[in-house]
């Protein structure tokens, strides 16, 4: 039985990677549906190829063009759409491959009919991962992380104890601005903040990359994927980005993954977990690398992990009002209105001005960061 898949954001980093895997595995998977945002010509390149039954794209406009091309094929667009994505009856994965907190809703709703995730859409645990996680032993959903670092350690637990794990240790590359202090990172351009040394990523992700942001968000996505104090979660600077991340259990020994740096790797075993299945990507070298280095995170100079554990710790709404903050700053970042060192402090201003809501439910989690992404607009307006 072929696996049935739902890729939201196909029209991006991930979701490109994921349409290659599943081109290579065209007997163990059928691809149901697709979704973008703006770029039409790719998602209707990707229509032609893979025949899908359903299509969501970002504007109506679009959709109707989408209509015209593609009279056999359910058309829809904005939020529902994605959310029709995400539950049509015939599929059994959704890959979450949205950028920001547009990816929470659609997720949250395809947990609630009952479909399994493959996640790369942080944002969503970030926001509101106490709800997800409910929601997802509740429905007897599979919640599989795409993220390398979350794969790693999803794969280091594999087949341990939970009561055993000492610690998660997530790596970090540093970003392309590892080892520069405050003074030399005044004026940098969003352009130099978007080469990331490593990896090959969307516009979001690679400026959370450079603030470090990015590594603040996976400690709490770890903090949900795998139930684990914060306390428990260490963050380590490994330029090499050859361990994906570790383990460490009560006996001292720590368990890592590695490999390339390819995402094709993490997004092939969420999709065909439990298997390990063939494929002709290229495989590290040990032999051929010379050094593996690791230090300690620079939280003076890139506040946004320390503000991202302080929102954990806080919890309820705190962390959706931070996701939201970040999305904002990181926006006005891209349109050069604030430089890179106000990206923290946007950030850590909305957080101050939040008032919490312990238990939140959806809505409030919604309400959270629709109000933190406002104030953090009214830092430069
Ligand atoms: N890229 C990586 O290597 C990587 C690694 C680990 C985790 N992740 C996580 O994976 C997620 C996706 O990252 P990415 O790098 O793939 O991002 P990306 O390249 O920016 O892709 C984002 C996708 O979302 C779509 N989209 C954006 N806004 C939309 C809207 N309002 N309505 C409908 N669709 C919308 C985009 O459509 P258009 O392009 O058509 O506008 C695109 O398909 C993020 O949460 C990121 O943190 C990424």
């Amino acid at each position: 039985m072929k696996k049935r898949v739902a890729v939201l954001g196909s029209t991006g980093s991930i979701g490109n990677q994921t349409l290659q895997v599943i081109r290579n595995l065209r007997d163990s998977f059928e691809l149901i549906g697709l979704s973008g945002g703006d770029n039409l010509e790719l998602l209707v390149k990707q229509i032609k190829e893979f025949r899908p039954k359903i299509v969501s794209i970002k504007s109506e406009s679009n959709a109707r063009k989408l209509k015209e091309l593609f009279p056999d094929i359910q058309v829809e667009y904005g939020m529902e759409g994605l959310t029709s994505v995400a539950c049509h009856d015939d599929v059994d994965i959704v890959v979450t491959a949205l950028a920001g907190g547009i990816g929470l809703v659609p997720t949250y709703n395809a947990i609630k009919e009952r479909k399994n995730i493959a996640l790369a859409n942080k944002e969503t645990l970030v926001m509101a991962g106490n709800i997800i996680i409910n929601e997802a032993k509740n429905n007897n959903v599979e919640i599989l992380p795409v993220d390398s670092e979350h794969s790693a350690i999803f794969q280091c637990l594999n087949g341990n104890k939970r009561h055993q794990v000492n610690r998660i240790i997530l790596t970090a590359s540093g970003g392309p601005f590892r080892g520069l202090k405050k003074k030399d990172l005044s004026s940098v351009t969003p352009e130099k903040a978007l080469k990331h040394p490593n990896w090959n990523m969307g516009k979001k992700i690679s400026i959370d990359s450079a603030t470090l942001m990015n590594k603040g968000l996976e400690v709490i996505e770890a903090r949900w994927l795998f139930d684990i104090n914060y306390d428990k979660i260490d963050v380590v600077i490994h330029p090499q980005s050859i361990i994906h991340s570790m383990v460490e259990f009560i006996d001292g020994s720590i368990l890592a993954q590695m490999g390339e740096t390819d995402m094709r790797v993490p997004i092939q075993y969420a999709l065909t977990y439990p298997d390990r299945v063939f494929n002709t990507y290229h495989k590290l070298d040990l032999s051929k690398r010379d050094v593996l280095t690791f230090e300690q995170p620079d939280l003076e100079t890139f506040p946004c992990l320390s503000l991202a554990y302080e929102a954990g710790r806080m919890g309820g709404t705190m962390t959706a009002v931070m996701n939201g903050a970040n999305e904002e700053a990181v926006r006005m970042f891209l349109e050069n209105k604030i430089s890179f060192l106000e990206i923290p402090l946007v950030i850590e201003r909305v957080m101050g001005k939040h008032i919490l809501i312990k238990n939140p439910g959806i809505s409030d989690v919604l309400e959270a960061e629709k109000w933190a992404k406002e104030e953090a607009y009214k830092y430069k307006h």
